[in-house]
């Protein structure tokens, strides 16, 4: 697989990374690429919307079927530009600002120094 695109995350802090993108995969994937924990309560299955992502910069695959679905079912939760991450694909370099992370699992980030 060739990377034909540049997908950078906006955090909830205003931090931004960056990777490669892939038209093949959906936005959620390519967070996962990056180790980035963001919430997909249904495995990515266009059924909890917590994987939302807000469009900033870029084009993506048009919301299609289920998306479409959830967003007409739950339209006031559901912000101009947001998307699901489990269902939109990269169509050009794109930013997307994150809502929500996971918080950290503690038992995969180093303890605090003892007091
Ligand atoms: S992970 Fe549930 S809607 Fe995307």
């Amino acid at each position: 697989m060739t990377p034909e695109h540049r997908i950078t995350f906006v955090l909830p802090g205003g931090e931004r990374v960056d990777c490669d993108g892939y038209p093949r995969l959906n936005l959620l994937a390519h967070a996962e690429m990056m180790e980035l924990e963001l919430p997909q309560k249904c495995g990515g299955q266009a059924e909890c919307g917590t994987c939302r992502v807000r469009l900033l910069e870029g084009e993506c695959t048009p919301a299609r079927g289920d998306e479409v679905d959830l967003m007409t079912r739950h339209r006031s939760r559901f912000q101009r530009g947001e998307r699901l991450a489990c269902r939109a694909r990269p169509r050009s370099d794109v930013v997307a600002e994150v809502l929500a992370m996971l918080p950290a699992d503690l038992r995969d980030v180093p303890e605090d120094p003892p007091e």
